[in-house]
C-alpha cells in the first residue's frame, strides 16, 4: 500500500525562464539568473536536515485491540500503518533537540554559533516558556534568539519563511528551525475518528545565506483562513476553556476534527499553494524532481499529485510509518527524502503543507 520512494532524476536547472533567487528581485533582460545567485546576498539555503522519531511503534493491529477499528479501514482511508509514540518522560523539546542536533551536524554548524531557533509546535512542553528555550539550553546555543510559533501542520514552513526573512535582512546569519510534536498527549484515545491519525516526532533544518554554486529557497507562499477554526482544533486547555474539575471528563484538551471538511480544504489549498510557488519560481511541473507534501492522508497526497500533474513516483511519502505528526511531518519527510537520495544538489523540490487554522504554505527550493 505505501508507495516506494522515488529517487529523482538528475535535473540541472538553468532555463532562461528561471526567476532569480528572491521572487521580489527582478533581473535586467539578458542577465543569466544563475549568476544572480552569486550576486544576490538575499538567497537563503538549507545547509542541513535532521529528524528523530520515538522508539515505540503503535501499529494498526494494536489499535484494533483498543478501539472499534481495523487495519483495513485505516489503511484504505488514510494509508497509515503505524505511528510512533513518545515515552511518558520524553517531551516535545527532547525530540526537537535530537532532530536539531542532527541537522546541525549535517550543516557543520556548532551549537554555540546558532543565532536563531524557531520551534513550530502545537504540543509545547509548557505553555510558557517556549519549547525553543528548552532546546536552546539542551544544545548549548547560548547566543541564539529562541521562540515558538503555532501554525499547526503548516508551522515548519511558516518558521522557514520567518527565518529566511531574518537571514536575508541581516538580523541573523543562520537559523535552526524545528517542527516537533508530542500529539499522543493531546489525542482522545477513545475517539476512533482522530486517534488513528496522529503520531509523535521531530524534524529540523539549518538555514543560512547561500554561497555561490549552492541552491536556495526560490519562492514561498503562506496563507490562513481564520473563519475555519472550527474544523480542526484543541478546544480546551487554553484561556477560553481551561480544564477544570467540572469538565475534566469531556476530553476538551484533545484534537477535535470535522474530517471530511478538512479533507476538501486540504486538497484545494495545498494545490493552489504549490502552484503559486512553482509559478513564482519560474518552473513547470516537469521541472520538479520531488514533491514533499504534508503527511496526513495518502488520498489527500494522491489528489494533490494528480491535480499538479506530478507523477506519484516523484511524491515522497512516509506517513505509513509515522501517521500525521503535524508540524514535524514535512520536516521529517524532508530529512528522510534528503538522506535517502530522493533528490540531490541542483534539483528543484516543492514542500507543501496544510493544517488547523486553517493554515497552508508551500516552498519551492533549488537544492
Ligand atoms: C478522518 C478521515 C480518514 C475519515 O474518512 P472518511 O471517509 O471521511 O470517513 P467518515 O468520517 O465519513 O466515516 C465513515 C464511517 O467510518 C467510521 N469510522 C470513523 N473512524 C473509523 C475508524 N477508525 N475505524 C473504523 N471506522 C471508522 C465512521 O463512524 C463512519 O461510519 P458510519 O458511516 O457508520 O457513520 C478523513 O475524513 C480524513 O482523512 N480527513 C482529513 C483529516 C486530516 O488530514 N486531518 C489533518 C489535517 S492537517
Amino acid at each position: 500500500m505505501p508507495r516506494s520512494i522515488f529517487i529523482g532524476e538528475s535535473f540541472f536547472c538553468s532555463p532562461p525562464t528561471r526567476n532569480p533567487p528572491h521572487e521580489n528581485f527582478r533581473l535586467p533582460i539578458g542577465i543569466n539568473c544563475l549568476h544572480a545567485v552569486a550576486m544576490s546576498d538575499t538567497a537563503v539555503t538549507i545547509a542541513g536536515t535532521g529528524s528523530y522519531v520515538p522508539e515505540k511503534i503503535l501499529t494498526n493491529a494494536e489499535l484494533e485491540k483498543r478501539i472499534e477499528t481495523s487495519d483495513e479501514w485505516i489503511t484504505t482511508r488514510t494509508g497509515i500503518k503505524e505511528r510512533r509514540i513518545a515515552a511518558d518522560d520524553e517531551f516535545t523539546s527532547h525530540m526537537a533537540t535530537k532532530a536539531g542536533l542532527r541537522a546541525l551536524e549535517q550543516a557543520h554548524l556548532a551549537p554555540e554559533d546558532v543565532e536563531l531557533i524557531i520551534v513550530a509546535t502545537i504540543t509545547p512542553d509548557t505553555l510558557t516558556p517556549a519549547t525553543a528555550c528548552y532546546v536552546q539550553e539542551n544544545i548549548g546555543a547560548r547566543r541564539a534568539i529562541a521562540f515558538d510559533i503555532s501554525a499547526a501542520c503548516s508551522g515548519f514552513l511558516y518558521a522557514m519563511e520567518i527565518a529566511r526573512k531574518l537571514i536575508a535582512g541581516g538580523t541573523v546569519h543562520n537559523a535552526l528551525i524545528i517542527g516537533a510534536e508530542k500529539l499522543s498527549a493531546f489525542v482522545n484515545w477513545n475517539d476512533r475518528g482522530t486517534c488513528i491519525l496522529f503520531g509523535d516526532g521531530a524534524g529540523a533544518a539549518v538555514l543560512r545565506k547561500s554561497q555561490p554554486g549552492e541552491g536556495h529557497i526560490l519562492a514561498m507562499d503562506l496563507g490562513t483562513d481564520g473563519s475555519l477554526t472550527h474544523l480542526l482544533n484543541i478546544p480546551g486547555g487554553g484561556s477560553a476553556r481551561p480544564i477544570t474539575a467540572e469538565n475534566a471528563d469531556e476530553h476538551l484538551a484533545t484534537l477535535a476534527m470535522l474530517g471530511k471538511e478538512v479533507f476538501k480544504h486540504a486538497v484545494n489549498r495545498m494545490k493552489s499553494a504549490a502552484e503559486t510557488v512553482i509559478t513564482r519560481a519560474g518552473l513547470q511541473a516537469e521541472d520538479i524532481a520531488c514533491v514533499i507534501p504534508h503527511q496526513a492522508n495518502l488520498r489527500i497526497i494522491d489528489a494533490i499529485a494528480d491535480r499538479l500533474s506530478v507523477p506519484n513516483e516523484k511524491v515522497f511519502v512516509n506517513l505509513h510509518k509515522y501517521g500525521n505528526t503535524s508540524a514535524a511531518a514535512v520536516a521529517i519527510a524532508l530529512d528522510e527524502a534528503h538522506r535517502s537520495g530522493a533528490f540531490k544538489r541542483g534539483d528543484n523540490i516543492v514542500l507543501v503543507v496544510f493544517g488547523a487554522g486553517l493554515t497552508w504554505a508551500a516552498a519551492a527550493i533549488e537544492w
